[in-house]
C-alpha cells in the first residue's frame, strides 16, 4: 500500500519482521470479551535489547552515512532506551556516539545512575555528558552544545533529536510498522480493530497513524500518553504525522482528530509510575512471562487493562499491544519490586 523500500533507503539494523504472539491469559482474565495480542517491537533487534529506536534509525542512518557523518549526537534522561539504542547503532556502523542525558525523572533509586540503560551506553563505548535540565520532548539547548563541540573537535555530528522523533525520516520506521502488521494480518487471516501504543515524543504513534491511514484505520490507533504534558505530545504527533504523511505520499490529509491521545495514565508524571502502573507491570509478567517497565509499556499496559475492564472496546475486537521495548529501565526502580 505505502511501499517505503521503493522511495527511502533503509540500513537494515533488526531482525526482520517482528512477531505477533497472542496474549490468551491476559485475555482470558480480563474477562474473555476481546482478544488481546501484542507485536514484540521489544524483540527486534540484537542491537543492546532493541526496541522501536532501532526501527526509527534504519531509516536515518542512511542520511547520516550519505552526509559523511563521523558522531551520533543525541539526548534523552539518565535512563532512555533511546540513547541506549542510539549508542548500540553507532557501535554497529562504526560511528562514534556522544550523549545527553538529562535528569528528565524525579525518582532516585540508589542505582538509578549505574544500571540498566546508561550501564549499557558506557560499555557500549558511548561519550556520556550529564545535564541538570528537566523534562521536554522537544528541542534542547544542551543537545545543540553538545553538537558543537563536536564539531570544535574536527568531528561531524549527525543530529538526532530526543526519541528520534522531530526528524524529518523518524515517522517512517512505524509506517513501515503498519505495512508490516497488513502483511501479518493477511497470513493470519483477520484484521485488528485496535492498535494500542504509547507515546512520549510522538513518531511512533505518527508513523503508525500515517501507516494505518492507507486503509482508513489512523483513529484505530489508541495512543496512551506517558509524558504527562499531553498537549505538547499530541501537537508533535500531529506535526510528525502530517509532514510524514507527506513524505510517503499518502494521498490523504492527517488531522487533529486522528490522532487520538488518551491522557488518563500517565500520572503522576513522566517517569514516575503509579502503584496501577506496577500493579500492570506485575500482572502481564505473572499470566503472560512478559516484561514491561515503569516508564512506558507499564503505563500503556495498564491503560489497556483499564479500558478493557470498563468495556471501551467491544465485545469480540480483536487488539494489539505494541510493546515498544524499555524493559532495561526497569533496573533502575528495583526499591519497587523487593517483594516482587
Ligand atoms: C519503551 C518505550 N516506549 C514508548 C516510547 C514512546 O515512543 P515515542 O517517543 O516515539 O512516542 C519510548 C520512547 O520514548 C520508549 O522507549
Amino acid at each position: 500500500m505505502l511501499d517505503l523500500e521503493e522511495k527511502f533507503r533503509r540500513y537494515p539494523l533488526t531482525f526482520g519482521r517482528t512477531p505477533i504472539e497472542r496474549l490468551a491469559r491476559l485475555s482470558e482474565y480480563l474477562g474473555g470479551r476481546v482478544e488481546i495480542y501484542a507485536k514484540r517491537e521489544d524483540c527486534n533487534s540484537g542491537l543492546a535489547f532493541g526496541g522501536n529506536k532501532i526501527r526509527k534509525l534504519e531509516y536515518l542512518i542512511p542520511d547520516a552515512i550519505a552526509q559523511n557523518c563521523d558522531t551520533l549526537v543525541t539526548i534523552g534522561g539518565v535512563q532512555s532506551n533511546h540513547t541506549r539504542q542510539v549508542a548500540a547503532v553507532a557501535a554497529k556502523i562504526g560511528m562514534k556516539c556522544r550523549l545527553v542525558q538529562e535528569s528528565w525523572t524525579n525518582w532516585n533509586d540508589s542505582v538509578y545512575d549505574r544500571v540498566g540503560n546508561i550501564l549499557m551506553s558506557r560499555i557500549l563505548g558511548a561519550e556520556i555528558e550529564f545535564c541538570s535540565d528537566g523534562f521536554d520532548i522537544g528541542i534542547r539547548r544542551s543537545w545543540e552544545a553538545a553538537m558543537e563541540d563536536v564539531r570544535r573537535r574536527g568531528g561531524k555530528p549527525y543530529a538526532i533529536p530526543a526519541g528520534a522523533s522531530d526528524h524529518p525520516l523518524g515517522g517512517l520506521g512505524f509506517v513501515g510498522f503498519a505495512e508490516e502488521v497488513r502483511q501479518q494480518e493477511a497470513e493470519m487471516g483477520f484484521t485488528f480493530d485496535h492498535i494500542v501504543v504509547c507515546s512520549v515524543t510522538g513518531s511512533t504513534q505518527a508513523g503508525m497513524v500515517v501507516g494505518f491511514a492507507a486503509d482508513g484505520r489512523a483513529r484505530r490507533v489508541l495512543g496512551i500518553d506517558a509524558s504527562a504534558a499531553p498537549e505538547r505530545t499530541h501537537a508533535q504527533i500531529l506535526r510528525i504525522a502530517q509532514n510524514t504523511a507527506e513524505k510517503v505520499g499518502l494521498g490523504k490529509e492527517i488531522t487533529a482528530e486522528d490522532v487520538v491521545l488518551n491522557s488518563s495514565y500517565a500520572y503522576p508524571e513522566y517517569g514516575v509510575p503509579s502503584d496501577e502502573t506496577v500493579e500492570a507491570i506485575r500482572l502481564c509478567a505473572r499470566l503472560e512471562g512478559m516484561m514491561t517497565d515503569p516508564v512506558y509499556e507499564g503505563k500503556s499496559m495498564q491503560g489497556m487493562i483499564d479500558l478493557v475492564k470498563k468495556d471501551a472496546f467491544p465485545t469480540g475486537s480483536k487488539i494489539l499491544y505494541a510493546h515498544l521495548g524499555g524493559v532495561p529501565a526497569i533496573n533502575g526502580y528495583s526499591s519497587l519490586f523487593r517483594d516482587g
